[in-house]
């Protein structure tokens, strides 16, 4: 009996599905448990650089002398599995030089591991945004290179993978810095392939407080419009410099999104711009906000897809500032703290009342089992 069928049995897959699915995983090396132990030396607590929706994220060097980032699964979690699986099939075929590349992955016993390469400039979360002290200086330059970057990324992923893949993750803590400060979109633990011939798809949400897209996170209606409406988000984040939402500031305030629709009205979005960039192009700066906007628009078909958001960065094609409307849906969507089952007719045993928070430092990841109908917006 293979280690695989051991470990999750047939029940939860349907007979010869778990082999299939893992023999066509080739581009990603195996690693025993005792691998991962003696690489992040017993799971040692100061090796320990992250905690995510679904579990912990240690530093660890491998045999060889390569730097990882290993990824532990929650066990308890049975929605993990589904997730790992999901992580490696779609991961391991796509390489980009904007993606996180998936080293490989350990099933062992009720461990699922994944293996990345070690990106040592961490998240953009914990440098950019973070509170405490960040040796790194960014730039104009440098924030330009990381816009322009998660958007090859996110375009190839969205219009050249096929089946196209849908990230439903996009945020600041899956944007990670390599030594030359070129980023990659790291997690596709949430990703899912579309296929196109599918006209319904039963799922669930998974996505974060802040980022989700208004139809995502209301209706559950995901297309990569919902993607390109976190991506808007994490550009107003980048050219500012501040967390999406900041509790800490006056009500007005708290919600980036909000107060730039705000400041552009008023003919002030300069006064958003991150002041810490002596090198900053204002007027450039001023665009990548009012792209940003442009992609967190409420209306899906407002948005614009990533190839043409690479245009309007570049300046081959105009942004029309007369389609600019109200982001709409802000305050309500940000306190919004579980996504209600909402289904539209379509039974799956995949729906249900079922409805699971979790809550890690000021992120609230949402997940509820839902079916949904036709995928739109394509
Ligand atoms: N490949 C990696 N290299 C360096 N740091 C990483 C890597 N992957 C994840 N991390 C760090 O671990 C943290 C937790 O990651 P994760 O479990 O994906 O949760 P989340 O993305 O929800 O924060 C991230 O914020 C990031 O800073
Ligand atoms: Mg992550």
């Amino acid at each position: 009996m293979s280690m695989f069928s051991w470990c999750f049995g047939k029940r939860a897959f349907p007979a010869g599905g778990v082999d299939r699915e893992l023999s066509d995983v080739e581009n990603v090396r195996t690693y025993t448990y005792k691998e991962m132990r003696v690489a992040t030396e017993d799971f040692r607590p100061e090796n320990k650089i992250g905690q995510g929706g679904f579990g912990s994220v240690y530093k660890g060097t491998l045999k060889d002398g390569s730097l990882v980032a290993i990824k532990v699964l929650s066990a308890e979690s049975s929605q993990g599995l589904k997730e790992f699986l999901t992580e490696i099939t779609v991961i391991s075929d796509i390489q980009h030089e904007n993606l996180v590349k998936l080293h490989g992955y350990c099933v062992e016993g009720n461990s699922r591991i994944l293996v990345y390469g070690y990106l040592e400039n961490g998240s953009l979360d914990q440098t950019l945004l973070g509170s405490g002290q960040c040796s790194i200086n960014f730039t104009w330059e440098v924030r330009k290179k990381i816009c322009i970057g998660v958007t090859k990324g996110l375009a190839y992923l969205h219009e050249e993978v096929q089946p196209h893949v849908i990230h439903r993750d996009i945020k600041a803590s899956n944007i990670l810095l390599d030594e030359h400060f070129t980023p990659k979109i790291s997690d596709f633990g949430l990703a899912k392939l579309f296929p196109s011939h599918l006209t319904h798809i039963s799922t669930r949400i998974a996505g974060t407080q802040g980022y989700l897209a208004p139809e995502y996170a209301m209706r559950g209606q995901l297309t990569r419009k919902a993607d390109i409406y976190s991506f808007g988000v994490l550009l107003l984040e980048i050219v500012s410099g501040r967390p999406n939402q900041n509790r800490r500031l006056p009500v007005e305030d708290q919600y980036l999104l909000e107060r730039v629709w705000q400041q552009y009205r008023e003919g002030e979005l300069e006064s958003l711009v991150d002041t810490s960039m002596e090198d900053v192009d204002m007027d450039e700066a001023c665009l990548y906000l009012k792209i940003g906007l442009l992609c967190a628009q409420s209306l899906p078909k407002s948005r614009p897809s990533m190839s043409n958001v690479m245009k309007m960065l570049n300046g081959e094609l105009e942004l029309s500032e007369k389609d600019l409307a109200d982001p709409g849906l802000l305050s309500e969507l940000m306190n919004y703290k579980t996504v209600k089952n909402n289904t539209s007719g379509t039974s799956s045993s995949g729906s249900g009342n079922h409805d699971d928070s979790r809550s890690y430092g000021n992120t609230t990841t949402s997940y509820a089992n839902m079916t949904f109908t036709a995928i739109t917006e394509r």
